[in-house]
């Protein structure tokens, strides 16, 4: 029979995500699980926000507004450009792969850090184009050395800052002696999925790249800080000529009605966002108390995760804490076999991870 799956497909393999609560709690028999795997906010989004959508339930007869008119004209006002600069998408997780599908011949390459995020060699593998990753340094982006694997055949290169899986941040000198060095014909992608989570004064702001002379591509999610992980929403800035072509490829109802009115409701939040990224510190600085308390090493982190070196299998350990209700992420599909990476949860979803730890290590 002939091979009816395209070519290329083989070396990808399906993301894991992280598991559901629900799921957890029926197939081991257990209640009150709690979920720290997958980086989302532990808390609900803001009360005005979900009565905003509540309302907006009553409407989904209708399509949404495809071209997410009022969301785009609030950031663009709120971030100094024009709505044509900004685009929308199920997730910054889309947008990551429509910037490849107008980007990337077979021929191209892009570059990226391993381990960074797990989408960025999938989008770049689905075009048939090269994912060029270079090895971390001491868990940091190597810039020095991802500068030198840009050569002509380069279209795109993916800086994640604060990186996941490891939670650490390029400072505004790193990544502007970066952008110095590069050719000025690669897309720059900034992904700064947990921006308004980092505290550090030396944390770059991608906006302030974006009217530069090279393309620079920044995104942002409202799955974080905002807590609307599950209507999946993500927006970027990039220049024009990009959006447009953008446009011709994403699908025309891409962003559905609640997930719009949330959005929008969302960015009125300023003091609640201050406070929840005030709240995840807050939690980090526990964590790490607990974990030194513990002798246990981790990577200090500027966003929502920490990972933490437990010094035994981590997917064993994982799995022991999820039988007890505490879904965290095994550090072996990162290429860390002994950590775990562990989301900020609420105090009392902290306190219960340590304990549970405290009890399989
Ligand atoms: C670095 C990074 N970029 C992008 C995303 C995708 O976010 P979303 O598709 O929910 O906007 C994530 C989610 O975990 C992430 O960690």
């Amino acid at each position: 029979m002939k091979d009816l799956l395209r070519r290329g497909l083989e070396g990808l393999i399906p993301y894991e995500p992280g598991r559901p609560i629900s799921v957890v709690e029926k197939e081991l028999g257990i209640e009150e699980a709690i979920k720290l795997a997958s980086n989302e906010s532990p808390y609900q989004p803001f009360p005005q926000v979900t009565g905003a959508m509540q309302k907006a339930v009553f409407e989904v007869n209708r399509y949404p507004d495809g071209g997410c008119t009022f969301l785009r004209e609030k950031l663009a006002d709120r971030l100094g450009v024009t709505p044509s600069m900004i685009m929308v998408g199920s997730g910054s997780n889309e947008l990551l792969r429509l910037l490849a599908n107008v980007l990337l011949n077979p021929e191209d390459e892009a570059v990226m850090a391993n381990p960074s995020f797990i989408v960025y060699p999938t989008v770049v593998k689905l075009m048939n184009a090269k994912a060029v990753e270079v090895p971390l340094k001491g868990y940091h982006h190597d810039l020095d050395a991802m500068a030198g694997a840009i050569n002509e055949r380069t279209k795109m290169v993916f800086i994640c800052n604060p990186n996941n899986p490891t939670g650490t941040m390029m400072t505004r000198g790193e990544v502007e002696a970066f952008l110095a060095k590069i050719p000025t014909d690669v897309v720059v992608v900034l992904d700064e999925a947990y921006f308004e989570l980092v505290r550090d004064n030396n944390y770059p702001n991608g906006m302030d790249y974006i009217a530069g002379e090279r393309p620079v591509v920044v995104f942002r999610t409202f799955s974080k800080v905002y807590g609307l992980a599950g209507c999946r929403i993500g927006y970027g800035i990039a220049p024009e000529f990009i959006i447009q072509a953008i446009n011709k490829v994403r699908e025309p109802f891409n962003v559905n009605t609640i997930a719009q009115v949330g959005a929008f409701v969302s960015l009125d939040c300023i003091a609640e966002v201050e406070e929840r990224s005030l709240l995840n510190d807050e939690g980090l600085t526990y964590l790490y108390k607990e974990f030194a308390r513990l002798s246990l090493d981790y990577v200090p982190s500027h966003a929502n995760f920490v990972l933490l070196d437990v010094g035994v299998d981590g997917r064993a350990l994982s799995n022991e804490l999820m039988k007890r209700g505490v879904i965290v992420r095994s550090g072996d599909i990162f290429g860390y076999p002994q950590h775990l990476r562990v989301s900020v949860g609420t105090p009392g979803e902290n306190a219960r991870f340590i304990s549970e730890l405290e009890n399989v290590l």
